[in-house]
């Protein structure tokens, strides 16, 4: 497995990896091509989105480190990080999300930002767990979500 900065040409794999996950009923937020280059790859406010990929270069998964701003729909103290971590269910506990995550770290480092919040659903518990074990801490409730914080050493 590889991670890498992700690339425009990386909006099918992307796309092919969210479409899996709300087959799996894991996501139901949209999954398509236009929604990948707009919320990920081409945000405005990317700090940095990272892929992983197998031997042949399909994608495994993905994550997203965005800029929070002034105002921003979530409630997210400005300046820090928000981060969304999608993975194939079937590269699922693997260790890609923990791969995706060092580089992710770094990143985060490197942009200077304090924190970085993951915004999970209440009924997430594996999103949870898994925000949890890369050393994410509930901080605050949101309507409907835990809000998990990891300050950024
Ligand atoms: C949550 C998600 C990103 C985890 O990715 P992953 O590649 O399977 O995670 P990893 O294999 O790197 O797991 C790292 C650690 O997280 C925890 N973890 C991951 N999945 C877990 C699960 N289903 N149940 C319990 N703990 C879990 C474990 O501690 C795991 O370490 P271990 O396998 O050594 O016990 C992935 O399941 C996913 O994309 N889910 C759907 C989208 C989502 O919910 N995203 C997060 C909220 S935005």
């Amino acid at each position: 497995m590889r991670v890498r900065v992700a690339q425009v040409t990386d909006a099918e794999g992307i796309s092919l990896v969210l479409q899996e996950l709300v087959a799996a009923k894991k996501r139901t937020r949209p999954a398509d091509l236009a929604f990948v280059r707009e919320h990920y790859i081409g945000h405005a406010d990317r700090i940095q989105c990272f892929v992983a990929e197998d031997g042949d270069g399909t994608i495994l998964g993905f994550q997203s480190l965005k800029m929070c701003r002034e105002n921003n729909d979530y409630g997210t103290p400005p300046g820090w990080g928000s981060i969304g971590t999608h993975v194939s269910p079937r590269a699922a506990r693997r260790g890609v999300g923990a791969r995706l995550f060092e580089a992710t770290r770094l990143a985060a480092r490197e942009a200077q930002v304090p924190a970085v919040e993951a915004y999970i659903g209440a009924d997430n518990r594996e999103g949870q767990a898994y925000y949890e074990a890369m050393g994410f801490r509930d901080y605050r409730n949101a309507d409907g979500a835990v809000c998990k914080r990891y300050v950024v050493a």
